[in-house]
């Protein structure tokens, strides 16, 4: 009993000493005291810092500020018709953005944007209800520059009941969870464990960071601050020390679709662990209908560059901390890195000069597709709109024939 009354009384003293050192240090992780945040890596990784600031990976979830939010308010495409009665309504109240929707004239609900999820081709957004996040009715496509209904959702009536599940954030973000941790990470237990199906918002770590993908560096930012005359890497997993299929896990984690069966939290993930132990797909990995939404690790894993090369993973085309290049002659020259002494045949070499074929390889083998997992409608129209991205799945169309 009174051994039990030492060591409660030794955790209180740890806690508070723990909460004091984090309070000399401003800021404390919701992850766990292992973990020093982004903006603890700038003041060393400056090029990495920039480049990752402007990258889609970093903007995968953001508070819903305006900056951050795209689309029309009040003027311009602003309103989406569901039928003669209903409507919704992008507006701009304060320093606040809602859908509002109007039934004859009269307002009836109005919900605020709180979170939005992406920007390159398109963003949707959520609202708070009872402590979770429900996504908002119509999300915003670059490809129209318009409001369209969000993936999934009715174009005939406004729908506002679609909880955001933790799977969204497990991809889309660095954390959520229903409490804050203040011991280390790995040292979470039944006190600490992320149970109850709630979110705080105070966990919240947006978009994904540089320790989502390298793992916490606490250890690693205080050592070097500790010992600014050492330029080799401490206590922090090395990319260059992992094995093809862990790099492949590192991106597959997010990169390969999220049909199959669920152990552990992706959150729990570090650089180095695998994946199979995470998530393991229950689909045939030759199947040929891999979604080129959210999957380009399975399509690039059918591409006989992938198969023949024994090297090749997402790093051979991606810089991580950037996004993809929209200059599609760059590609090329990763591509005659190990197609050096192409030839194609004459019929190829006959729809384009050879200069224009050296420079657009991507055009031809990686060809945009639509996805059938994304498909939306418009203002007052019964027509699907598609969701076009570039296939993974490197090889011969019968397109490239024309
Ligand atoms: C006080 C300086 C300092 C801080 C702060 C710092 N690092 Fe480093 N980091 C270094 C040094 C020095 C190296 C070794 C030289 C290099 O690769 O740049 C390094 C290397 C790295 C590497 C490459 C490891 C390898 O061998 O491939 C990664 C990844 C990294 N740091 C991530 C981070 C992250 C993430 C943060 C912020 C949470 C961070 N660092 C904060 C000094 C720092
Ligand atoms: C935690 C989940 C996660 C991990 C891990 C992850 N990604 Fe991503 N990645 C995403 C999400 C989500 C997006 C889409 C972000 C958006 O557009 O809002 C994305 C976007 C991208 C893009 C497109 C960027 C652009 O705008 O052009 C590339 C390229 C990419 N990831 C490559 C990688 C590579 C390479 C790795 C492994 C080193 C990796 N990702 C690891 C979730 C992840
Ligand atoms: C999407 C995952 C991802 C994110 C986010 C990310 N990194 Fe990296 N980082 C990588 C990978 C993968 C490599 C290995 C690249 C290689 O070997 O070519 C790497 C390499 C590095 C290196 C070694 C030098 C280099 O550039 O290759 C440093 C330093 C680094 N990252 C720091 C950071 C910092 C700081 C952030 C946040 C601002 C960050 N990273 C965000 C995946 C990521
Ligand atoms: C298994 C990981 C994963 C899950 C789960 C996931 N996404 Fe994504 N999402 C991605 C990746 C990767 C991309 C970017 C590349 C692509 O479209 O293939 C993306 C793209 C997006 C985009 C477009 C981003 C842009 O910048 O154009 C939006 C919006 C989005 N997701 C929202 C959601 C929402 C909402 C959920 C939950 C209902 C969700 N995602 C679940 C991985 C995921
Ligand atoms: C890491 C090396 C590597 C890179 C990078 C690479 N490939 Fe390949 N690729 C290969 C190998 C190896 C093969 C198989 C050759 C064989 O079968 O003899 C191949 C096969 C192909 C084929 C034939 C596919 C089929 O189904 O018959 C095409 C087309 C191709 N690559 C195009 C590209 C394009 C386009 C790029 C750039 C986007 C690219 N490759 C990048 C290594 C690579
Ligand atoms: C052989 C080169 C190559 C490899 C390997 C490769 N990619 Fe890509 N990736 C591309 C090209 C080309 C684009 C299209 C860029 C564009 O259209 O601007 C692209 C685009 C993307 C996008 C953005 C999709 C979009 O349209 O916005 C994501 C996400 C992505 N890649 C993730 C990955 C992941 C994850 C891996 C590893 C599983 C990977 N890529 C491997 C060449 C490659
Ligand atoms: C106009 C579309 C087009 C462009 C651009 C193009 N290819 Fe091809 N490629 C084809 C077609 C069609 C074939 C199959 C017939 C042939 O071999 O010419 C082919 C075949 C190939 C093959 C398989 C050859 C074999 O012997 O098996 C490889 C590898 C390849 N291309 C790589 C590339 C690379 C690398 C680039 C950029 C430098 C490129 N292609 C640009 C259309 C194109």
């Amino acid at each position: 009993m009174k051994k039990t009354r030492i060591l409660f009384a030794v955790v209180i003293l740890i806690a508070f000493f723990a909460s004091c050192k984090n309070e000399s240090d401003n800021y404390i992780d919701p992850r766990g005291t292992d973990y020093a945040g982004s903006e603890s890596c700038i003041q060393c990784h400056q090029v990495q810092y920039n480049m990752s600031l402007q990258s889609s990976h970093l903007k995968a979830t953001a508070p819903a500020i305006s900056g951050n939010v795209l689309g029309n308010f009040d003027k311009g495409n602003h309103t989406f018709i569901y039928d003669k009665d209903t409507k919704l309504v992008m507006e701009k109240r304060n320093d606040s953005l809602y859908q509002v929707l109007y039934k004859n004239g009269k307002e009836v609900q109005a919900h605020r944007f709180e979170i939005v999820f992406g920007s390159k081709h398109a963003q949707t957004s959520v609202y708070w209800r009872n402590n979770n996040t429900y996504e908002l009715p119509l999300s915003y496509y670059n490809a129209i520059n318009n409001w369209a209904t969000s993936p999934g959702f009715p174009a005939d009536k406004p729908y506002f009941d679609r909880k955001i599940e933790r799977d969204c954030y497990a991809c889309h973000s660095s954390n959520i969870s229903s409490r804050s941790v203040n011991q280390k990470s790995d040292e979470v237990n039944f006190l600490s464990a992320d149970v109850e199906d709630v979110i705080n918002k105070k966990t919240i770590v947006y978009g994904i960071d540089c320790e989502r993908c390298h793992g916490p560096a606490k250890k690693h930012a205080e050592f070097h601050l500790k010992n600014p005359d050492i330029k080799v890497a401490n206590s922090i997993v090395s990319y260059k020390t992992l094995n093809r299929q862990q790099k492949l896990d590192a991106c597959a984690l997010c990169h390969a679709g999220n049909d199959g069966m669920k152990m552990k939290s992706r959150f729990d993930f570090k650089p180095g662990d695998n994946l199979s132990e995470f998530y393991r797909s229950t689909r045939d990995p030759n199947d040929t209908t891999f979604d080129v939404h959210g999957n380009q690790f399975r399509l690039m894993s059918q591409s006989k560059c992938f198969i023949k090369s024994e090297k090749m993973d997402c790093i051979t085309c991606h810089n991580p901390h950037e996004n993809a290049s929209k200059n599609l002659a760059s590609y090329s020259k990763i591509c005659m890195s190990c197609h050096q002494g192409l030839k194609h045949n004459d019929t190829t070499l006959k729809t384009m000069s050879g200069s224009l074929l050296a420079n657009n390889c991507v055009e031809c083998h990686m060809p945009k597709k639509m996805s059938n997992a994304i498909k939306f409608q418009i203002s007052n129209s019964k027509q699907m709109s598609n969701y076009i991205l570039r296939t993974h799945k490197i090889g011969i169309y019968s397109g490239n024939k024309k």
